[in-house]
């Protein structure tokens, strides 16, 4: 069963974190599934950028993501070369390090 280490984020957790994940399950949903309050604007839709990562290990072992990803991370705050969206990015069979960035940005105005 991999592990999603959560690397620590100032404000939504200070400590950082490690949690097993469950087959199929996205990063957004082992994040709440263990109260790690990361954005998701959209409810997961893939229609905001709220719930932007950046996959610092484990990268390749996510599931592709689509134009539609694409174009929403375009938007987020902090964009880098193996961002994912949380909501999207599905966890294969290997470890995972992810960086929630300092900032999110939403455009609905709610937090
Ligand atoms: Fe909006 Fe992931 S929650 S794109």
């Amino acid at each position: 069963m991999p592990k999603i280490f959560f690397l620590p984020h100032k404000i939504i957790l200070p400590k950082g974190a490690v949690f097993d994940s469950k087959t199929g399950e996205t990063i957004l949903h082992v994040g709440l599934r263990n109260n790690v309050k990361i954005e998701h604007a959209c409810e997961q839709s893939c229609a905001c950028s709220t719930c932007h990562c950046i996959i610092r290990k484990g990268f390749h072992s996510l599931s592709g993501w689509s134009e539609k990803e694409d174009d929403i991370l375009d938007k987020a705050w902090g964009l880098e070369s193996k961002s994912r969206l949380s909501c999207q990015a599905i966890i294969g069979n290997v470890d995972v390090v992810v960086e929630i960035p300092l900032y999110s940005v939403n455009y609905t105005g709610e937090s």
